[in-house]
């Protein structure tokens, strides 16, 4: 068995949490490698929907190691929520999940600090999640952030009172009116503590121990390559390694571990968030897209912007993150479309261009290039096959196949485990054999 990324070939929301959660069955872990509560992964398992966060969706398989890597950035309260909403559904979280004691704590002051950045009348806002992740990984930059084996050690105290002091300070100048009860989040934090402590390790050297015995291990990254801190639309992006490569950094697993990448990618294109998107629909037919494909955020309930499948930005991250293989998502979602507008390149300034720029003004100025194709106008959702699909959609397919130059691995048609197809003698069978 291979060891594999997984990870959003977009701007995040691909539906990757179905995906982790069907592909687990065939890993012995499944590591989480950057970002924090302000992903959401949704999965239904029969009438059951879990909505996960920060812990990974391999959890809902019972012989599944779930680890939380060093590259996430952990609100304690969020993820004793998330396990305690997980145990009520039966399942061992305690047994199963491991968390890095490298990775970085969250506090509420830096979400405080996230609004002051958000709330200034002279600056744009990035439409963040508001859960602190961005202060988060500033103060873990700045050499100066709380990390999960400074929470659970006696020094915590010390070292909480330097930073909670930065802030205060901080939170003064800015006049912040909001009351933040410092000596209240010490307390807290030590109680988080006892908790969290007996599942806390070096996540590192017990992934490197897995693959050394033999075992496989899937990497699921949050968010998507869009979004990524050096390689998305910045700043318009999250603050960690969404791509490929934050998969090691994030969970101190060499790239030579390494047996594949697999993209995912919705069968058109969503955003949450402000920042440029060459590619959406602000008419009828990106309504009629939010509305069949239930697109509103799983975190923050937002309604995502819509828009069609963008063939250069598929390209670019596929480049970045070398996908092995693409999995493509929600294909039933646009089953009522009589045609389906597909971005083919882009028009910047009279020049036609099929690569991504890197400015944000310059990713606003591109004008979208549309192929139409045709719809199938027939109900697709859990179709077992690509044989069995109607033959406009088999071509819709090939189209993005061809244009993007990566295979298409998997097919996914509905919200359920089962509504997922894997396409014979893909190169995403094989590493999952
Ligand atoms: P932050 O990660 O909360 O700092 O938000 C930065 C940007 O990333 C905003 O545009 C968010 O909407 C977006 N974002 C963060 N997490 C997700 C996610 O899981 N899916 C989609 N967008 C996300």
């Amino acid at each position: 068995m291979s060891n594999l990324i997984v990870l959003g070939a977009q701007w995040g929301d691909e539906g990757k949490g179905k995906i982790v959660d069907l592909l687990s069955e065939k890993f012995d872990a499944v590591a989480r490698y950057q970002g924090g509560h302000n992903a959401g992964h949704t999965v239904y398992l029969g009438e059951k929907k879990f909505v996960l966060k920060l812990i990974p969706s391999g959890i809902l398989r019972p012989n599944v190691q779930a680890v939380v890597g060093n590259g996430v950035v952990i609100d304690p309260a969020a993820l004793l929520e998330e396990i305690h909403g997980l145990e009520a559904a039966g399942i061992n979280v305690k047994a199963q999940l491991k968390i890095s004691n490298r990775a970085h704590v969250i506090f509420p002051f830096h979400r405080t600090i996230e609004k002051i950045s958000e709330g200034r009348d002279d600056r744009t806002a990035i439409g963040t999640t508001s859960r602190g992740i961005g202060p988060c990984y500033e103060d873990k930059i700045a050499r100066r952030g709380i990390r999960i084996a400074d929470l659970v050690d006696n020094k915590f105290s010390q070292l909480y009172c330097s930073l909670a002091e930065d802030k205060q300070l901080i939170a003064t100048a800015f006049k912040i009116a909001e009351k933040v009860d410092f000596q209240d989040i010490l307390v807290r934090y030590k109680q988080y503590a006892d908790e969290i402590r007996p599942m806390v390790c070096d996540t590192s050297h017990l992934l490197n121990s897995l693959i050394r015995q033999g075992k496989s291990v899937l990497f699921e990254g949050a968010q998507g390559t869009m979004l990524d801190i050096d390689f998305g639309t910045y700043p318009f992006v999250t603050s960690s390694s969404a791509a490929a490569g934050g998969a090691c950094t994030g969970t101190g697993v060499a790239p030579n571990k390494i047996d594949g990448i697999v993209g995912v990618s919705k069968a058109y294109i969503t955003r949450v968030g402000a920042g440029p998107f060459p590619s959406e629909d602000l008419g009828e037919a990106g309504e009629k897209i939010r509305r069949a494909g239930n697109e509103f955020g799983s975190v923050t309930g937002r309604p995502r912007r819509c828009g069609w499948f963008d063939v250069p930005l598929l390209r670019y991250t596929a480049e970045v993150n070398g996908f092995d293989s693409l999995i493509i998502t929600k294909l039933d979602v646009l089953d009522d479309l009589d045609e389906i507008p597909v971005c083919v390149a882009y028009e910047v300034n009279g020049k036609v261009m099929t690569q991504m720029p890197a400015s944000t003004q310059a990713i606003e100025a591109i004008k979208p290039i549309f192929e139409k194709l045709p719809g199938w106008k027939t109900k697709t959702q859990g179709i077992p096959s690509l044989d069995a699909l109607p033959k406009q959609a088999r071509a819709y397919l090939k189209f993005l196949e061809e244009k993007t130059e990566v295979e298409i691995g998997s097919v996914s048609n509905g919200p359920e485990r089962n509504e997922t197809m894997i396409v014979p003698g893909s190169k995403l069978e094989k590493l999952l054999h």
